[in-house]
């Protein structure tokens, strides 16, 4: 018996050390020292052996199972190192490396952009916003804003008619009556949107955006229409902007203004200025002191013209976005390029 003890032993040492991995060793384990092995079954047995060889047989049986639990233990310990030193190396993480590229996210379109920063600015001088209709009525469009009937634009060559009394509207002024109309003074609106007029080049698309700006009161003049702009140009194109009004003809302004800001653009010497062409102003919007032909048309709503004054401006959207970034082509805004849209987040 001890002889087979021996063998065992020497079968169970040969294996263990040649054991690969731990799931390997713990098979090793259960063969020879499992519940069903040979060899416990040995020690199990002693007592049906004849007395003299219960001696021999139990001590040989007890060492080769001591000898082999304590041999599994060390190459488990072996093994159980190697496989942490292998698992370190395969999941070993270069921290130096970039992380995963963020997701692009969009982000708004210059022309959104600009928009809700002029309108921020006007809201913090106390105006709120109000919008209009797109398809608008002549009336509104041009009879109560004091067009003249003969007035060019009025005619199929520069206005989108829907039918003879209906057109798409062809400035945000309309909204000044609308507005009125609506409430009783005092009354301070910007009006942002669509306008629509047959027009397509460089600097011209048939849909564009306005923002109107109307204030009337019982003590607003042209003063406080410049500081108004003032600061609107101050906000928008740098604090060292100055504003310059020069004479200019609307229909429902009187007296009628254009303004311009002073060029933000870095001059070289010897080379003309794009923008401002060496003039050193450049023009951003029509505006003036609200005609009181205007009011008339709106007076039954407690706008009378002998009681109150209003001024007003509109501007156009797109071309304070492009003379801002220096955007050379209006059309860009529209060609939803991303190569040039992503230049603005
Ligand atoms: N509506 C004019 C346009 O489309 C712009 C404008 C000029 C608006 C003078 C005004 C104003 O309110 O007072 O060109």
């Amino acid at each position: 018996m001890t002889g087979r003890i021996a063998e065992l032993r020497g079968e169970a040492e040969a294996a263990i050390a040649a054991a690969a991995t731990s799931a390997e060793l713990e098979e090793l384990r259960v063969r020879y020292l499992g519940r069903k092995a040979e060899l416990p079954n040995i020690l199990r047995g002693i007592a049906a052996l004849a007395p003299e060889q219960r001696g021999p047989t139990g001590k040989a049986a007890n060492q080769a199972r001591q000898a082999l639990e304590a041999l599994i233990g060390q190459r488990a310990e072996q093994l159980a190192g190697g496989e942490l030193e292998e698992q370190l190396q395969r999941d070993v993480v270069d921290v130096t490396l970039p992380g995963a590229p963020p997701q692009p996210v969009g982000h708004l379109h210059l022309l959104t952009a600009t928009r809700r920063e002029i309108e921020d600015v006007f809201l913090g001088l106390g105006f709120r916003i109000a919008e209009g209709p797109e398809v608008e009525t002549v009336y509104y469009n041009f009879d109560a804003l004091n067009f003249d009937v003969t007035h060019p634009t009025r005619g199929r060559a520069d206005t989108f008619y829907v039918n003879d009394d209906v057109v798409l509207r062809t400035h945000t002024s309309p909204m000044q009556l609308r507005a009125m109309e609506a409430e009783p003074p005092p009354l301070y609106i910007i009006v942002p949107g669509r306008v629509y007029r047959r027009d397509s080049d460089a600097t011209h698309t048939p849909q564009f955006h306005q923002i109107e700006g109307l204030a009337v009161d019982e003590d607003v003049t042209l003063a406080d229409l410049k500081g108004t702009l003032l600061a609107f140009a101050r906000a928008i194109f740098g604090r060292d902007r100055e504003v310059r009004l020069r004479p200019h003809f609307f229909p429902f302004t009187e007296p009628s203004i254009e303004v311009d800001v002073s060029c933000f653009m870095a001059h070289v010497p010897g080379e003309r200025c794009r923008v401002c062409k060496d003039t050193g102003w450049i023009e951003i919007l029509g505006a003036g002191m609200v005609d009181p032909n205007v009011f008339g048309y709106v007076a039954e709503y407690g706008y009378d013209p002998e009681r109150i004054q209003g001024f007003a401006f509109g501007m156009g959207i797109e071309r304070i976005a492009m003379l801002r970034h220096g955007v050379p082509d209006l059309r860009l805004l529209y060609d939803n390029d991303a190569r040039f849209l992503e230049q603005f987040g």
